[in-house]
């Protein structure tokens, strides 16, 4: 199979580049990623003289480029976006022009030529849960409350158009949220792990209670490759960690796993319109397809710490601004 992975230079989709490669080594990926300040080509060092892996640079609202890549692959795996909440605050509009009308574009293409399509989303289209009430699932309304979350849910009603429209043999995941290796240090676990080394403090928002439903990235690009080879077609699947915990137990336990104590925690203003909990109930992929998640949230932060303490001229180079430039030049091939 050949696939055209959308943000594949991104974190998660990064990881499923990884997975995929090294699962199926008969397969060959285009990775189509713009390079915005989340995309780093450092992240796939590894693949960049393999003859299975090939770099597109373009923007998934090209429509011509869109056109010619779709037309040469079997199946679009969708990961590209603008990806963080508090951006999304700040400057909504390219969250608008990617996951709205770069989804659209890529759309466009698969109906032309009755292209396979997955689609990578998100549990924050669903809203906020109050703490005692039931997680997420298939069958929860939409009700989006960040322009993130409102875009996500945009290109989710786009996917699903496509498939009752035209037929397109598409499949949605809306997954919690991801934690690992190469996650951008914007995020709150990779900007805790990586201010604790450098001895700064983690900036905690409002009380810190509020509830994320942790997922390790390896289990979701299992996940997302089970719904693209064995998912039913115009079905969504919903994706979560079985990873539950307030933010403050997360921030506590990475300063355990560092040796910090409480002095490295700053609380800050609260994010405007900072929904309270996501939470997953995955029994649909697990009853279906047989998926749940191999890592307990326990074992993922060990890694992920250990990732991040073996990968520190990485996550330096992101955090200094100079890692663009360097990943063109050693890895743009
Ligand atoms: P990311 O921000 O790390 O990476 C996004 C990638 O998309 C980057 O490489 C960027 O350069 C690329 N990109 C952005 N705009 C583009 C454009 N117009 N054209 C081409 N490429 C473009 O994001 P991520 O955390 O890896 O998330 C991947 C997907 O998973 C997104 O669709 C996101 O909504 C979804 N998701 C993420 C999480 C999470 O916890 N990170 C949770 C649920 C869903
Ligand atoms: P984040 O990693 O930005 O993901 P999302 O907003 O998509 O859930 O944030 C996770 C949680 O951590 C969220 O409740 C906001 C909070 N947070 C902090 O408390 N401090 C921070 O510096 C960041 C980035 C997030």
């Amino acid at each position: 199979m050949k696939i055209l992975v959308t943000g594949g230079a991104g974190f998660i989709g990064s990881n499923f580049i990884h997975f995929f490669l090294r699962r199926y080594p008969d397969d060959t990926v285009i990775n189509l990623d713009a390079l915005t300040y989340a995309g780093n080509l450092e992240n796939l060092r590894e693949w960049r003289d393999d003859k299975r892996y090939r770099f597109v640079k373009g923007d998934i609202g090209d429509m011509a480029l869109v056109d010619l890549l779709v037309a040469e692959c079997d199946a679009i795996v969708h990961f590209a976006a603008e990806s963080h909440v508090d951006r999304s605050i700040l400057g909504p509009e390219a969250f608008v022009r990617t996951n709205v009308f770069g989804t659209f574009t890529l759309l466009e293409a698969a109906r032309k030529y009755g292209k396979r399509f997955h689609h990578v989303s998100t549990d924050e289209v669903f809203g906020s849960l109050g703490r005692d009430e039931p997680a997420f699932d298939e069958t929860t309304p939409y009700d989006p409350r960040s322009p993130y979350s409102a875009s996500k849910a945009s290109s989710d009603h786009l996917v699903r158009a496509y498939f009752h429209t035209y037929g397109l043999p598409v499949t949605i995941s809306n997954c919690s949220n991801n934690y690992g290796p190469y996650h951008f240090p914007e995020k709150l676990i990779p900007l805790a792990i990586t201010n604790l080394l450098e001895g700064k403090k983690v900036p905690v928002y409002g009380d810190g209670r509020q509830i994320r439903d942790w997922l390790f990235v390896p289990d979701h690009c299992q996940a997302i490759d089970l719904v693209l080879r064995q998912g039913r077609i115009g079905e969504t699947y919903c994706v979560g960690g079985n990873g539950e915990r307030e933010n403050i137990w997360i921030v506590e336990k990475l300063l355990r796993l560092l040796g910090k104590d409480e002095s490295s925690i700053e609380y800050v203003t609260d994010r405007p319109g900072h929904d309270r909990r996501y939470a997953i109930d995955f029994a649909k992929i697990r009853t279906e397809l047989g998926w749940e998640p191999s890592v307990s949230l326990e074992e993922g932060l060990q890694e992920t710490v250990a990732w991040f303490q073996a990968n520190r001229e990485w996550w330096q180079r992101v955090k200094s601004g100079t890692y663009q430039e360097y990943s063109l030049k050693q890895y743009g091939k």
